[in-house]
């Protein structure tokens, strides 16, 4: 790999791009801090940063990027503003452009915002995914099946716990229903319920391109949690560092598992990763059912990046400093996933 790229860094600058609240720590501000700091940390390592944000004038990011003529986009577009297809739409357009890209494709960002698809591709690859996962788009649709409770009630095509709280987890088939109706009229899109599983909850982190790593463990310490709340990442517990579930809730990492057990864990996490087309850098969430036999929860193709939090902290348990982690995602996305062709629709500039 040259030692010496010009990366250019895009994200999100739309007001409310990251979850916002009064008390939230994922606000805007902090997502400019973020990507500031970010650009500053590959900048050590000897490239050339520009930072592209996109709001609303695509035609101008276009434009931008394209005289740019970046060796690499540094891909930090998340969205949680215009709904689920965008990440993958700004994925596409960079790749159309020509332009190396890191992290995952078009296809598996869409894929891991659209829950009940990647969910439903897992099961087809033969990898354990949570009982009785049903997209429910009518609140009527709830009684055509016969439910296992306690079950959890997601919105089926969001990311970082929205729409996951105290309500999520239903007893009776009337909790359920009410929770579908929340869903959606509140967030406006279809309810994935599936069984909820009561065990150890994992993120595994993992780094690279055709040899992908396993990082060590983090497990999610749900045992300080008053028991009326249930025990799961909701979007309080993520965001809202006034609330309970924030306070009670910790990560531990690296987390010790058995040996045959981690070996399990670390299989799957990898076999889901390929299945949706992950690439570079992710984290899988999964979870132990009552008999402890792991499940895959969710793919993220877009994990957090951050420093000294969840993917970085996981690559530190390994000895991989943040530059490193920054590098290795930089390598990644050099090295192509396999088969991805270019025919790059760029225009000659005038
Ligand atoms: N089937 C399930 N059983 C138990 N807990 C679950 C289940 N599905 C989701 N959760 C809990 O909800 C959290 C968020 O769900 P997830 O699918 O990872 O969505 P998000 O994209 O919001 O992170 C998980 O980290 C886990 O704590
Ligand atoms: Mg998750």
């Amino acid at each position: 790999m040259r030692r010496h790229l010009h990366v250019v860094l895009i994200y999100n600058a739309c007001r409310g791009a990251a979850p916002e609240m009064p008390e939230d720590n994922g606000s805007t501000d902090e997502l400019r801090k973020f990507v500031r700091h970010l650009a500053r940390v590959i900048r050590r390592l000897g490239h050339r940063v520009t930072l592209l944000p996109l709001a609303n004038d695509l035609m101008k990011f276009q434009r931008r990027l394209t005289r740019l003529r970046p060796d690499v986009v540094f891909n930090q577009y998340d969205d949680v503003v215009h709904g689920a297809l965008y990440e993958m739409r700004v994925a596409a357009l960079v790749r159309m452009m020509g332009f190396p890209m890191t992290g995952s494709s078009a296809l598996a960002l869409g894929l891991c915002r659209y829950k009940y698809m990647a969910i439903s591709l897992l099961q087809g690859a033969g990898l354990p995914v949570p009982p009785d996962s049903r997209m429910i788009e009518r609140i009527g649709d709830v009684d055509r099946h016969h439910w296992k409770f306690p079950a959890i009630v997601h919105p089926a095509q969001e990311h970082a716990g929205i729409g996951l709280g105290r309500e999520s987890v239903v007893h009776s088939a009337r909790a359920m229903r009410d929770q579908v109706r929340t869903i959606l009229r509140e967030y406006r899109q279809a309810a994935l319920v599936q069984r909820f599983l009561p065990g150890r909850e994992f993120n595994i982190g993992l780094l690279g391109g055709q040899r992908v790593r396993v990082l060590p463990f983090a497990e999610v310490n749900y045992t300080k949690l008053p028991p009326e709340l249930p025990p799961i990442m909701s979007y309080a517990a993520k965001w809202l560092t006034n609330s309970v579930e924030f306070k009670k809730t910790s990560v531990i990492c690296p987390s010790a598992v058995e040996p045959k057990l981690a070996r399990r864990i670390s299989r799957l996490a990898i076999d889901a990763f390929r299945a949706v087309g992950g690439w570079g850098y992710g984290r899988v969430d999964i979870r132990l059912d009552e008999n402890q036999q792991p499940h895959v929860l969710e793919v993220n193709c877009n994990p957090c990046v951050e420093e000294g939090v969840a993917l970085a902290r996981s690559a530190l348990a390994a000895g991989i400093s943040y530059p490193r982690m920054l590098q290795m995602i930089l390598e990644a996305a050099l090295e192509r996933p396999p088969f991805d062709v270019d025919v790059p629709m760029l225009p000659a500039l005038r």
